[in-house]
């Protein structure tokens, strides 16, 4: 694991998108697995607006889904996808993957995790929520686990309802299907943007104490190839 200290969102975010960049140069036909919230919006941004990269052959799988909401609805992480990137680059949609946050849980979770399986990611984009959760793998999910249904946090939902859901926690769900962290270790590589007072204490926890299931994105210090770019909010409580 290694630590990038950056001075804000901007600086992260086209810092990942030079490695994104590299990725798809080096690797027409990559996979890459994809997040949501506010973190990845600027890159997004940036790989919409980039006119050298071509999608055409790239496979994507997004890491989560709240349960309950169909792909149309304006806060389903589907829709997210589309209006953030999607719409945005040749990417063929047959291509795209997001869980599905209706139908029966047994079975889009097993189809899921067998895709994941037969395609395996390059590149895995992560965030991490303000409790250290990863996907939507809230404190105390295993280290093993993989594609499943989770009640979400209080905290989380309060987080989610701040910059979405119009600040309406009534209108969260409170229940999602994410990839486990099992899923999201198998990635070839990682690359996580962390910025914010708000992440500051998760990031101490995660990089001087322990890993713990307790604070999932603490499983990530042992993957063999994950950068993390925080800002300096982030690492405000750094000791080391
Ligand atoms: C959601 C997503 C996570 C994301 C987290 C952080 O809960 N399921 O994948 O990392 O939010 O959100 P933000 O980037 O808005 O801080």
């Amino acid at each position: 694991m290694q630590l990038i200290r950056v001075k804000n969102m901007e600086e992260a975010s086209q810092r990942v998108y030079e490695i994104f960049k590299e990725q798809l140069t080096s690797k027409k036909d990559s996979t890459l697995g994809l997040a949501t919230g506010s973190s990845p919006i600027r890159l997004y941004e940036l790989l919409s607006k980039s006119k050298s990269l071509d999608f055409s052959l790239v496979k994507t799988f997004n890491l989560d889904e709240y349960f309950g909401l169909s792909p149309e609805h304006p806060q389903s992480y589907h829709y997210f996808m589309f209006d953030h990137l999607f719409n945005h680059i040749n990417i063929d949609p047959g291509n795209v993957h997001v869980p599905s946050g209706v139908g029966d849980i047994q079975s889009v979770c097993d189809q899921y995790n067998e895709m994941l399986k037969d395609n395996p990611i390059d590149l895995q984009l992560l965030g991490m929520g303000g409790n250290g959760h990863i996907g939507f793998n809230e404190p105390g999910t295993s280290f093993d686990s993989v594609t499943h249904y989770i009640e979400l946090d209080q905290r989380t939902r309060q987080d989610n309802a701040r910059l979405f859901f119009d600040g309406n926690i009534d209108e969260v769900p409170t229940h999602a299907i994410t990839m486990g962290i099992a899923n999201i270790m198998a990635a070839k590589r990682i690359v996580m943007i962390i910025c914010g007072k708000s992440k500051a204490e998760a990031l101490k926890k995660m990089l001087e104490e322990e890993p713990s299931v307790q604070l999932p994105a603490s499983a990530l210090m042992s993957h063999p190839d994950c950068i993390i770019f925080a800002d300096d909010q982030a690492c405000s409580l750094l000791t080391k």
